[in-house]
């Protein structure tokens, strides 16, 4: 269905994506009216912006000349959502602050439309506590936020969070607002592992496994396109977090089980982290060297198994508790004992023996074992097997309680 969305262009060099947003969200039938920021207009033009959103872009120049044929308050409010993109630190000072001294902040303060913001800055301004504390109060207000992700800056040799989110990502976060109430898996929080544990033995050096993230990042992003609130507890992964997800980054096993318990209540928690089963019984203080007198001996005990112990919680146990099974024989059968054992009600089970290129890559054959019985899916891309997953666990939902 066709939306209207104010789309708010801010002062950064991501202003030129922007433009490919304008095009891609013509692409999906959406009217698309443009205020240009002074700071906005300094990184591409306002022609740029009417040909690609067939419509004039508004300026503060527009607004000082022409109120009378359209105004700020009737620009916002004839909008289904406005959308800040690249939104500066400078902007959402302004937003969260409630300034209207131009035309993009007064159209903002006048709105009753949902809002998403696409941040865009250097990442010391990004984790600068001014910004940290604007960021808090405009999610605070209901403000959607998309990335930024981590990358190199148009700063040369400067990298970490601050780039904007690609029009790809903003879109399906458009798409996430705009259809929300309709989405299977709308009004549920959603909760998944995912990726490694790294167990450290001193200082610099760990044990860890092959885990991707990929199998479990694609579920969390699966259900976040489904309309979910989506917790992400992920270990060490060299994969961006999906865009719309929360994500919490964690190393050890001890601090995976506390984040996901932190996380809890949800409708639905998907375990598909790597974890270490075991951690060295000490963790040494200082690097361990060499003294000539042979290797050392490593003791290792048991980590927590974060799986069993949410299934088996009295309180706050999710309604459904997925598990994985990384089998190398006897695949089903050992899944079937697992479900049992761990107290979930579904497990996901993979052949990640020798030469299937599971662990790793980027597809995979799973066997959804559930109390009913035992599917074979056919081999797929992991971003599949994410999609059908996610809509199994939304016709598993119980009916009209989100
Ligand atoms: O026992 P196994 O490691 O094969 O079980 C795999 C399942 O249990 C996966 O869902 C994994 O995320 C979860 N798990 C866990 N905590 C552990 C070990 C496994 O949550 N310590």
């Amino acid at each position: 269905m066709t939306k209207r969305i104010l789309l708010i262009i801010g002062g950064g060099i991501a202003a030129y994506k922007s433009l490919d947003l304008i095009r891609r969200l013509k692409e999906r039938g959406h009217e698309v009216r443009v205020i240009l920021t002074k700071g906005g207009a300094e990184f591409i033009t306002p022609l740029s912006v009417a040909s690609l959103s067939r419509e004039r872009a508004f300026t503060d120049l527009f607004s000082l000349t022409d109120e009378a044929d359209i105004g700020h308050i009737e620009l916002s409010r004839s909008a289904d959502l406005l959308v800040v993109a690249p939104a500066t630190a400078d902007l959402l000072a302004k937003m969260a602050g409630g300034h209207a001294d131009d035309l993009a902040s007064t159209a903002l303060l006048a709105t009753d439309k949902p809002v998403l913001v696409a941040p865009a800055m250097n990442p010391r301004m990004w984790q600068h506590p001014a910004t940290r504390r604007n960021m808090a109060l405009l999610q605070a207000d209901g403000v959607t936020v998309v990335g930024p992700n981590e990358g190199a800056m148009a700063e040369r040799g400067e990298f970490g969070p601050g780039r904007m989110a690609e029009p790809m990502e903003i879109l399906a976060a458009v798409e996430r607002l705009l259809g929300g109430a309709d989405l299977p898996l709308a009004g549920r929080h959603v909760l998944v592992t995912s990726g490694p544990t790294h167990e450290p033995i001193d200082p610099v050096r760990y044990i860890a496994n092959r885990s991707s993230g990929r199998q479990g990042h694609a579920i969390a992003a699966a259900a976040a396109a489904a309309g979910a609130r989506v917790t992400l507890v992920s270990g060490p992964v060299a994969i961006a977090p999906p865009a719309g997800v929360t994500t919490v980054a964690v190393e050890t096993a001890r601090e995976m089980l506390a984040a996901v318990e932190a996380a809890l209540p949800a409708d639905a928690a998907v375990f598909a982290a790597a974890v270490a089963d075991w951690r060295t019984a000490g963790e040494a203080a200082q690097k361990m060297k060499k003294n000539g007198k042979g290797a050392p001996r490593l003791t290792l005990v048991e980590n927590p198994d974060i799986l069993a112990t949410i299934a088996h919680r009295a309180e706050q146990r999710p309604g459904l508790v997925v598990g994985f099974a990384a089998e190398t024989e006897k695949v089903v059968e050992h899944a079937r004992q697992k479900r049992l054992r761990k107290g979930c009600d579904w497990i996901v089970a993979n052949d990640v023996g020798p030469g299937t290129g599971v662990m790793g890559g980027t597809r995979n054959t799973v066997h959804l074992v559930t109390g009913e019985g035992v599917e074979d899916w056919p081999t797929m891309d992991k971003d599949e097997v994410a999609r059908r997953l996610v809509a199994r666990i939304a016709a598993a939902m119980p009916k009209g309680s989100a």
